[in-house]
């Protein structure tokens, strides 16, 4: 190695906002996601607002969620709204049948989602369901909750107790119609998206986005497809990209520990995020060079085997100091590519997939992921400053990544940058070329770093991995030096 590890940072070059969606979050009736994760319903004896569990409802307020994706994933398409509304006594019993098999009760629903996106302040994204449902079905749902005059849907609204209409921003149309909802062909698929666009009528004075059901990972000729059919029947294209360590669906690998061989893997197979989206944006790029239509990246993360003893349907995993750093760089990718890139939704919020937070009965744990969000935070809605990379190798056995990666951004006079180190067993000095820019000082530093690459945060000890001031830099004029401890993401305000 022996090379120099530096960022530039392009000032000239700053003018791409990155959308503050692509810190969102996703909530699916899977698990203990929204039952026992967020909601535990009013009578519970677990502290409460409203139903809403207390102390995840106030880590999700801390966590700043723009915007929050309900009811599904897979669910959505097997979810029949009205099933969720009125009086809870009188709400039907369904079966989960794509998670676990379990008893749905239908006690969480259109107004306790919607309701607590409000509490927390993030803008709704509803999937409506296309491949169970019917254009009928999805009409009268964004009726109820979004119409304000004397129409049917808006008045049974008002009768369950809700007067005002809710702001609902994106409206997905269908979800994973490849697979799970519905095992389509493009080409059918986007028949169906034409049709349903059209009646995804705005009630409300607010507009909300139609969103189309996007790709499996690398399948660029559903984007081609759905880009060539229905390219103007919609304002933003999905697509969705999980992390699987061993890059085998079959066989995944445990969340805890694994050894360094899966420690890079993992890395590395997040890191095909870059080339994902940038295949995409290609092929969207054919049919719309002007980037009306916006990729939204609604479900990412890594996906490893259920904790051993939890019901493999529930998608229950650890997550670990390698999972911050797959965040850490997966949003170093999006900002490269925020020019297309207007949405991401990490799978899942709480107790599923890469979560943000985990829960055991009373208990409550933030985990690293949920860190590294609160350290991008300053990112969301800013002006992407370009950065020049140059990084040395981190390698293990045959596999190779960088060890370094990073980003910039500016809002209100501040700058934001992040760096990781992936590398575990050294630290890595790095430095920051400032000289196309005017900055003064350095505000504040923050690290995230862990004893070991599989270091998880726990119920009995919850800040093994937790963000510490951190001070290890030098500047003066233009230059910023960073030394960067082994496994590491820093994140660094300046002005
Ligand atoms: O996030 C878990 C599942 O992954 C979702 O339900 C589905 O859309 C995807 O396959």
């Amino acid at each position: 190695n022996g090379q120099e590890n530096s960022m530039k940072l392009d000032f000239a070059e700053a003018n791409q906002v990155i959308n503050k969606n692509i810190y969102g979050q996703f909530a699916e009736h899977l698990g203990r996601c929204i039952y026992d994760g967020i909601w535990v319903g009013p009578d519970s004896d677990m502290a409460n607002v409203n139903g809403y569990r207390q102390d995840v409802l106030e880590a999700l307020k801390e966590l700043q969620i723009p915007v929050l994706r309900w009811p599904g994933g897979c669910f959505a398409d097997t979810y029949h709204w009205k099933d969720g509304v009125g009086p809870v006594q009188d709400r039907p019993n369904i079966e989960n049948v794509f998670w676990g098999g379990v008893i749905e009760d239908n006690s969480f629903g259109t107004h306790e989602f919607l309701n607590l996106c409000e509490i927390i302040g993030a803008d709704p994204y509803i999937s409506a369901n296309v491949g169970s449902g019917t254009v009928k079905e999805m009409v009268e749902w964004i009726e109820y909750m979004t119409a304000d005059s004397d129409v049917p849907m808006a008045n049974w609204r008002r009768e369950n107790g809700r007067e005002k209409p809710w702001d609902v921003k994106f409206l997905g149309i269908g979800n994973e119609s490849w697979g799970c909802g519905g095992d389509m062909t493009p080409e059918y698929y986007s028949d169906l998206l034409r049709q349903y666009s059209l009646y995804a009528r705005q009630y409300g004075k607010g507009k909300f986005e139609r969103v189309g059901c996007g790709a499996n990972g690398d399948d660029y000729r559903w984007t081609d497809v759905l880009m060539k059919n229905a390219g103007r029947n919609m304002d933003a294209l999905s697509v969705h990209y999980y992390t699987i360590a061993t890059g085998n669906w079959g066989s995944k690998s445990a969340a805890t520990g694994f050894d360094e061989g899966l420690y890079i893997k993992g890395l590395k197979q997040g890191l095909r995020m870059d080339e994902i989206i940038t295949k995409h944006s290609e092929m969207m790029d054919k049919y719309d060079p002007e980037k009306r239509v916006g990729m939204l990246v609604d479900e990412w993360g890594i996906w490893t085997d259920a904790e051993p003893g939890t019901n493999p349907g529930f998608l229950y995993q650890q997550n670990s100091m390698r999972d911050a750093l797959i965040a850490a760089t997966t949003f170093d990718i999006f900002h490269k590519h925020a020019d297309r890139v207007q949405m991401a939704n990490i799978a899942q919020v709480v107790n599923v997939l890469q979560a943000m937070i985990l829960t055991e009965e009373d208990k409550m744990i933030l985990t690293p992921t949920y860190h590294v969000f609160r350290m991008y935070a300053g990112h969301q809605d800013a002006v992407s400053i370009p950065v020049e990379l140059s990084s040395e190798n981190y390698s293990f056995g045959t596999d190779v990544i960088p060890a370094i990666s990073g980003t910039a951004s500016q809002k209100d006079g501040k700058v934001n940058v992040n760096l990781s180190n992936t590398n575990p067993h050294k630290s890595i000095k790095v430095t920051v070329d400032l000289s196309s820019g005017e900055v003064k000082k350095v505000n504040n530093g923050t690290v995230l770093t862990a004893p070991e690459f599989n270091s998880v945060n726990t119920f009995d000890d919850a800040d093994v991995v937790s963000p510490k001031d951190f001070s290890q830099y030098k500047f003066s004029k233009n230059v910023l030096e960073v030394t960067m401890p082994p496994l590491s993401v820093v994140a660094l305000e300046l002005e």
